[in-house]
């Protein structure tokens, strides 16, 4: 195992990638969907049934950590890794975007954000220098820079200043980050649907230097076309020798579309906040296990997925479980949802690997168009 964070690219085919990220935590395979554990946790999995479905890295969130149980006390026991029982890579986001979006009053100045608790009320304060600081205690290996995300649809001149002040904080929390070897921290790019923007955000980003770089202030209700409309230019304004991450993306058919793109990496709470409202994820689609159509149903979700709750049970059952509300109905669809998005994007790395990225993509297109699931 590497001493250091470092980034190999294998091969590429059209925009699309496949590499590796190597740290010392481990290898993280590119194109690369990391789950959701935002509260040391993937809900209603265990973290090596997780790691079952092939997923490399985890991501974890600095907002809710630093309010529950805090980051000094998970410090004090050892570090996220040791918490939650994964000691593989973990990526943290910032805190941020979190609390524009959570967060209860607040208030945002040059020198950062004071938000109440949306768990108890209470006061905070996040800062690029106690993101880091945060992130540093839990022990994350792909630390994110502290940034704004502003809410679109907004205006130009909010976009712009919002942008800027990013770039500020990004260099803010560079210069608090401090030389850490084999963790790495990744600026976010900003800039919203605007081109000039996204070229000065990226240019910015640069000039300081990261190990990694995000697409951050999309999936926030701009919808498919536009967020691809931004990728068709945003990642080959990031550099071509390091990860290219898109924050909070998303739906199968969006991930599919941000890997032709020349993204890297992803994440999204869609498989496992899916998994626990009754939405599964299948090749052909996208079915609700609560439809009466399952009740009688002996078939399981998925022919050809290797998953617990496709080789032992069957669609009838996990509509009772889940009509009953019994705690296995989330354990089983949030399995099978994570098993789903990981073979997604082993398939896509061996297609990229094997130069028939295009093809691969025409079938996934095709399998969808079917319909009858
Ligand atoms: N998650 C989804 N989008 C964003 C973003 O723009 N910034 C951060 N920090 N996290 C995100
Ligand atoms: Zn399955």
């Amino acid at each position: 195992m590497t001493e250091r964070f470092s980034f190999r690219l294998d091969a590429t085919d059209g925009r699309a990638r496949t590499g590796a990220i190597d740290t010392p935590r481990g290898r993280i395979r590119t194109p690369a969907f990391m789950p959701v554990g935002t509260a040391a946790t993937v809900k209603a999995m265990l973290p090596e049934n997780v790691r079952a479905t092939g997923a490399d890295v985890l991501l974890g969130n600095t907002y809710h950590l630093m309010l529950r149980p805090t980051a000094e006390r998970i410090d004090r026991l050892g570090g996220l890794h040791r918490f939650m029982n994964w000691d593989r890579p973990i990526l943290t986001d910032s805190g941020g975007f979190q609390v524009m979006s959570l967060a209860g009053l607040r208030r945002l100045t040059e020198e950062g954000v004071t938000f109440k608790s949306h768990i108890d009320g209470s006061k905070h304060e996040l800062t690029p220098e106690r993101s880091m600081e945060i992130q540093r205690l839990l022990g994350s290996d792909i630390v994110m820079c502290f940034d704004e995300c502003p809410a679109l649809p907004a205006d130009r001149d909010r976009i712009a200043r919002s942008m800027r002040l990013s770039m500020r904080w990004a260099a803010r929390s560079r210069a608090a980050f401090g030389d850490r070897p084999g963790h790495a921290l990744f600026g976010i790019q900003q800039g919203g649907l605007e081109h000039d923007l996204r070229a000065e955000s990226a240019e910015a980003l640069r000039e300081i230097g990261f190990e990694g770089y995000a697409v951050g202030g999309l999936a926030v209700g701009e919808g498919q076309e536009a967020m691809f409309g931004v990728l068709d230019f945003a990642t080959d304004q990031l550099p071509e020798n390091k990860p290219r991450y898109l924050m909070g993306v998303g739906k199968p058919d969006d991930i599919v579309g941000a890997v032709a793109r020349g993204i890297d990496m992803m994440d999204c709470v869609l498989p496992s906040r899916s998994g626990r409202t009754g939405q599964v994820f299948t090749r052909h689609g996208q079915l609700n296990i609560k439809n009466a159509r399952h009740m009688d149903d002996p078939r399981p979700l998925d022919e050809a997925c290797s998953c617990p709750a496709c080789r032992n049970y069957s669609r009838a059952y996990l509509h009772h479980v889940f009509r009953s509300q019994e705690i296995i109905s989330s354990m089983l669809l949030t399995w099978h949802n994570l098993q789903f998005y990981q073979d997604l994007m082993a398939g896509m790395r061996a297609a990229i690997a094997e130069g028939r990225f295009a093809a691969w993509q025409s079938e996934f297109h095709a399998a969808r168009e079917q319909g009858d699931i």
